[in-house]
């Protein structure tokens, strides 16, 4: 077998040894029931009782208040962009979005389509670098909502403040959620795919205020509804039960490594090491506002782009894989998730300060 990779991906992203050793092994026989888990009903108790530890994992580790549903769903964060506004823009005249980075524009793309909104805040004009202060949103009076993207992937930026609005807050938390250590009770409604950090991509993760579920629109089929998905425990239809198995061994594995406090330090300290070294040179640059920059998703540019080509070859020759920033923007990205381990950040490092040597 080849040599596992230092895996930068974005996106379904690299996750760690040891459980995807666990599932190797588990593979042919779950827990001596002589099946995987994958080929039994979601309504066999083995499967029930997986899904329900999940479900008291994710409240353990980031404290999850009783008065807060947990659902496990599918259709990945792109669907929660159209269902939020269908299940709750009729709680106000309008909802409102910020534009601060890719994915928060795609939501209001597809929100727009099914709602009247305000672009609470625009960050288009500093071509993503830097996002206003909350305080300076422009929220409307009698809104229904406020939805912003916690950290935008591609950018690498991130909203550091917690929400404090009037209107309900709905945020797209698909590339920190287990990053940071957040306090559930301060969001209305949080989301996240899973492929980031918790596990293959397929399932997303909704945590959100049992009073808000319960006030989703009642004239959507019932598989468009938050309520209907909170009331039959995610399983209206056949989950993604290998996803909610993976996501559960994710769980787990963050009990294991010390929790989310402990997620947030050593994120920190690996998107720490790549910036101090991208700040300390003239040949590696990164435009984002030093006190919003991402601690998941590191962007970098080569000053001298015709060097780009080079980069990434060199770099996959050393087995330091997925470099290349997202198509729309070009540039380097390494996006460093929780089962990113620092040897690779610093196999990374390594490389970035010879090939600077080599062509700076
Ligand atoms: C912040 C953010 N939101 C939404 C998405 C879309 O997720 P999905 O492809 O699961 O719909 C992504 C995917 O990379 C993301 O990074």
């Amino acid at each position: 077998m080849k040599n596992r990779i230092h895996n930068f991906s974005a996106g379904p992203a690299t996750l760690p040894l040891e459980v995807l050793e666990e599932v190797k092994a588990e593979l042919l026989d779950f827990n001596g029931i002589g099946s995987s888990i994958i080929e039994i009903s979601h309504r066999d108790k083995t499967f029930k009782e997986l899904a329900t530890n999940a479900e008291a994992s994710v409240r353990k580790l980031l404290s999850v208040p009783e008065s807060y549903d947990v659902i496990f769903m599918q259709g990945g964060a792109t669907l929660q962009f159209s269902l939020i506004p269908m299940n709750f823009a009729h709680l106000g005249e309008t909802a409102n979005f910020a534009e601060i980075g890719s994915w928060s524009s795609k939501a209001i793309k597809e929100a727009s389509k099914v709602c009247d909104l305000n672009i609470c805040t625009s960050s288009v004009e500093n071509n993503f670098t830097s996002i206003k202060a909350l305080a300076d949103w422009d929220i409307k009076e009698k809104s229904s909502l406020v939805h912003y993207c916690q950290n935008e992937t591609i950018q690498g930026i991130r909203v550091t403040e917690e929400p404090n609005f009037e209107p309900y807050s709905f945020v797209d938390m698909s590339s920190c959620l287990f990053s940071e250590n957040i306090d559930v009770s301060k969001y209305d409604f949080i989301y996240a795919c899973a492929q980031k950090n918790f596990g293959p991509s397929g399932i997303t993760l909704v945590i959100a205020k049992k009073e808000l579920i319960e006030k989703s629109n009642t004239g959507l089929p019932n598989i468009l509804r938050y309520d209907a998905h909170a009331k039959e425990a995610s399983m209206l239809n056949t989950p993604n039960t290998f996803g909610w198995y993976v996501a559960g061994k994710m769980f787990d594995w963050y009990l294991k490594m010390g929790g989310i406090k402990e997620m947030e330090v050593q994120s920190k300290k690996k998107s720490g090491v790549l910036y101090d070294l991208i700040d300390s040179s003239s040949f590696y640059h990164n435009p984002v506002d030093v006190a919003q920059r991402s601690i998941c998703n590191v962007v970098f540019t080569l000053e001298n782009p015709e060097l780009e080509n080079a980069f990434l070859e060199e770099a996959s020759s050393e087995g330091l894989e997925y470099l290349k920033g997202h198509r729309t923007v070009g540039g380097m990205r390494a996006s460093i998730y929780n089962p990113m381990k620092m040897d690779s950040i610093l196999a990374l490092k390594e490389f970035m300060v010879n090939f600077e040597k080599k062509y700076g």
